[in-house]
């Protein structure tokens, strides 16, 4: 092809010999084209992405202004390409060129040709034979599907939004409603309800709830505990139930909330319907249920005889080993409710349990802590705005409020200020159980943090005591004789810190307690010599 263009221009050069340089540059430009020009053939092309015509005849343009054309047609299941030279001035089966211009040959569709056609002109050497389609048909479609699709995603927008917005107003309404002590009417909570079951369908971590409607065959013992929104029973669940089966409990408790304390119920439900909760240190949650016929909601929990934290404070006196497993496993428990991240690193969200104190501690027949009574916990995920944070307001037992929870002055654009709080509730009950322990010396009888204080003191009287006062329990000095207690009441005094910034986090109370480890073995040996060796002592004051 190219000797062709070659002898085209020595041709064009010996017949106009005798013209200057210029006028034979321009003449250049306007040599005839070389087209592929094969009339009409068949071709296997089916008009979509490139094609290259089987066309093996290139040929010289006759006329100057010719440039080169392909038209793709279809009849029926025939394709054919049409190849030629054409006067781009003139029009070709009535159509005007439009594209000539191009360097290479971009089909475009003509409607009205009495079958599929596809035109383009370009005017480049053999530019005709290779033929791109759709480029123009994609981004025409993607136009159409777009300016068809754009309507609809508004519409899917604003449904879902009136949707949210009209769930946080029903959830606002009853929280204000509770806070206002106001009973919730049945067709109030059984619609609540039912926008819940949408809601669970949807989300990942409900395998723990009980959608059956079958509710497990359960029998109740007798009443172990009464909290501020519900009673819990010791229960048992019969034989040859699934989930007894599965997960090996017969004996379990029933934390029970009158359908008034719906609220609760939610809210504790959706804190452990999180599988990532699940830890040795808190809890271990079977399902939740609601029971129609009692008018009741149900949590369905593990059992642990020795009940919790502050009764067995006030029947037992500890040992140092004892001490250290109850201490190091509670903070494992607090560590994990707030970690961002579950064991395996994978995200999880951080929780606040807002009302960490003996008796939302359970101690377990190894004499390990687990966390319980979720009711007032927190869920600190990035979508909480600071609006529903203030609306949550200041909560917990009195007794173990931080000073700034006292005050009301609790930071709430910053999430770790709720687990400031709680570290701070927890070192109360690290206080209550060193106070226990024979390692101290002398035990007295189990006397709650600010024990000086009547048994339900209000926040008035705690602001007196924890913020005008500064008071914080006693640690008196024959205490810290015993180095590993001196090393947990370090710990404590900077948990209790007057400044949240200040405090140890739950994860740092948990690797101190680790650190101590070797103290526990050290210290049954010291038990038995009944006097501390020097040694540790030595190491203890480095
Ligand atoms: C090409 O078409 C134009 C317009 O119809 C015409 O003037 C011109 O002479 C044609 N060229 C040739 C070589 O036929
Ligand atoms: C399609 O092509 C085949 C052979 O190439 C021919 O026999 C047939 O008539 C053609 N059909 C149409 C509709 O042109
Ligand atoms: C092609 O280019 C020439 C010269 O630049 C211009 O005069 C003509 O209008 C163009 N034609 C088209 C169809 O764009």
């Amino acid at each position: 092809m190219e000797l062709l263009r070659f002898s085209a221009f020595w041709c064009g050069a010996i017949l106009f010999g005798s013209i200057q340089l210029e006028e034979a540059e321009a003449y250049i430009m306007r040599l005839p084209r070389l087209c592929k020009f094969c009339d009409i053939r068949a071709t296997s092309c089916t008009g979509k992405g490139s094609c290259k015509v089987e066309c093996e005849i290139t040929s010289i343009c006759p006329n100057n202004e010719d440039v080169c054309v392909s038209i793709w047609r279809r009849k029926d299941d025939n394709f054919t390409f049409d190849t030629v030279c054409h006067n781009r001035s003139q029009k070709l089966y009535g159509l005007v060129l439009e594209d000539y211009n191009n360097s290479k040959c971009e089909m475009k569709e003509r409607k009205g040709m009495g079958s599929e056609f596809f035109i383009c002109s370009c005017s480049e050497d053999e530019c005709n034979e290779h033929i791109f389609f759709n480029s123009n048909m994609d981004s025409q479609v993607v136009a159409v599907i777009l300016v068809s699709l754009v309507p609809l995603l508004v519409m899917a927008v604003v449904v879902i939004t009136s949707f949210y917005c009209f769930r946080v107003y029903r959830q606002r309404q009853a929280r204000s409603r509770r806070k206002r002590g106001l009973p919730m009417d049945f067709s109030d909570a059984h619609a609540i309800m039912i926008d819940d079951e949408g809601s669970d369908s949807s989300s990942t971590h409900a395998n723990n709830l009980n959608h059956n409607t079958e509710l497990l065959p359960i029998e109740l013992d007798v009443l172990v505990g009464k909290g501020r929104f519900a009673e819990v029973y010791k229960a048992k669940l019969k034989q040859g139930s699934s989930v007894s089966e599965e997960q090996g409990f017969e004996t379990v408790a029933i934390k029970i909330f009158q359908y008034e304390e719906y609220a609760s119920w939610k809210n504790e439900k959706e804190i452990f319907s999180d599988a990532d909760l699940r830890h040795d240190n808190v809890l271990h949650f079977l399902t939740a249920e609601e029971r129609k016929v009692q008018r009741q909601f149900w949590l369905i929990t593990a059992y642990h005889p020795r009940g919790n934290l502050q009764e067995f404070l006030i029947h037992h006196i500890v040992d140092w080993p004892d001490l250290w497993l109850l201490g190091s496993s509670l903070a494992l428990g607090v560590a994990h409710l707030h970690s961002d991240h579950s064991p395996g690193g994978r995200y999880k969200v951080p929780i606040a349990h807002r009302d960490i104190k003996s008796s939302n501690i359970l101690v377990k027949s190894d004499l390990t802590c687990c966390l319980c009574d979720f009711g007032l916990a927190l869920r600190l995920d990035n979508a909480l705005s600071v609006d529903e944070l203030a609306n949550s307001g200041q909560v917990g037992t009195a007794r173990y409020m931080a000073p700034e929870v006292l005050e009301s002055r609790i930071n709430l654009e910053n999430i770790e200020s709720f687990k400031q709080a709680d570290v701070y509730s927890m070192a109360l009950v690290l206080w209550e159980i060193i106070s226990r322990c024979n390692a101290i010396g002398e035990v007295k009888e189990y006397e709650p943090p600010f024990g000086n204080l009547r048994e339900h003191p209000c926040v008035e009287s705690m602001k007196d005591s924890v913020l005008r006062d500064r008071g914080r329990p006693e640690i008196p000095d024959s205490w810290i004789n015993h180095p590993g207690i001196q090393m947990v009441c370090a710990s404590i005094d900077e948990c209790w810190d007057h400044d949240p910034e200040a405090r140890l986090t739950a994860q740092c109370v948990a690797e101190r307690f680790d650190d101590m480890e070797y103290l526990d073995k050290l210290s049954d040996r010291s038990d038995s010599e009944e006097k501390i060796p020097e040694e540790i002592l030595m190491v203890d004051e480095k």
